[in-house]
């Protein structure tokens, strides 16, 4: 499990090396997990997510608020993104334009060359099902339904055979450690729990793009990284693209590149 150096194992040296000082060990193990996870990948180079020049101000009685100011960018396939940046700097707003939820004010987005904004009503609900996988900030899990029936719906809506839909269902519950929920509701679940059901929901139906909106932002350490894995094997597997909003620098470091947002532009 713990990779051997010299001879000794991993373990052993930093024993050795702090003197058995088990809070120092697991600190030294922390960055050991990060730098090791931070390897570069070979991409494809062909440019999924295109944004020309994209703004978004929102209107409310007389008040202008510009949530997303000139902002360009372009993403690969398989590429995994982390957006970072104050509250309000506009990382929801991004992520809702790109999911199609939402159209921006100015400028273009094209996914896979095609722009959008022009998508009839039956291609972008298609879209959304199909190409999306979206983990909202606030889960949206329905109330009345059981675990197992929540994570199933996006699946319903996509005409996913039943069988291929239940078989999903028990594989990313497992990957996501909630084997034992399945038959709970959701206010049965802890907010960490939830969190967790949203994404397994998001990855029913292989999506080619991941947008996940703080997936981590109620979990403990263990979960944040597991879950970051888990985007991480999804992303090796099917060669989906992610893009992943935290606050939390350590799990950005996970990702291909940082975006960072300010005030509506992109500053890094
Ligand atoms: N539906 C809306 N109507 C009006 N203003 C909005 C709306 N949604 C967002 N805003 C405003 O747009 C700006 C960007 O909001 P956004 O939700 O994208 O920020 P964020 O970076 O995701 O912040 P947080 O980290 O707090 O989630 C904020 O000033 C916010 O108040
Ligand atoms: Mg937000």
């Amino acid at each position: 499990m713990v990779a051997k150096k010299n001879g000794a194992t991993l373990e052993q040296q930093l024993l050795e090396k702090y003197d058995g000082d088990v809070s120092k060990i697991l600190a030294a193990l922390d960055k050991l997990q990060v730098s090791k996870t931070k390897k570069k990948r070979k991409l494809s180079g062909q440019v999924v997510i295109s944004l020309k020049s994209v703004s978004k101000t929102y209107r409310i009685g007389g008040e202008k608020v510009d949530a997303l100011r000139d902002v360009s960018l372009e993403i690969q396939q398989g590429e995994y993104v982390a957006l970072t940046g104050p509250s309000g700097s506009g990382k929801s707003t991004l992520l809702q334009l790109i999911g199609a939820l939402d159209k921006p004010s100015d400028g273009v987005i094209t996914i896979n060359n095609e722009d959008i904004a022009k998508l009839s009503d039956r291609k972008l609900s298609n879209f959304r099902n199909k190409t999306i996988g979206f983990v909202f900030q606030f889960f949206y899990l329905q109330p009345f339904l059981n675990l197992q029936r929540n994570l199933e719906v996006p699946g319903m809506f996509a005409r996913t055979k039943k069988s291929v839909r239940q078989d999903r269902t028990v594989s990313l519950t497992e990957s996501v450690g909630l084997s034992d929920r399945l038959k709970h509701l959701p206010n049965e679940l802890s907010g960490g729990q939830m969190q967790r059901a949203a994404i397994a929901r998001a990855l029913l139906n292989e999506p080619k793009i991941i947008l996940a909106d703080e997936p981590t932002g109620n979990l403990d350490r263990e979960n944040a990284f597991a879950i970051m894995d888990l985007f991480d094997k999804v992303r090796e597997a099917y060669g989906t693209t992610v893009i992943v909003v935290t606050h939390d620098h350590e799990l950005a470091v996970r990702a291909d590149r940082e975006i960072g947002l300010r005030d509506g532009r992109i500053v890094s």
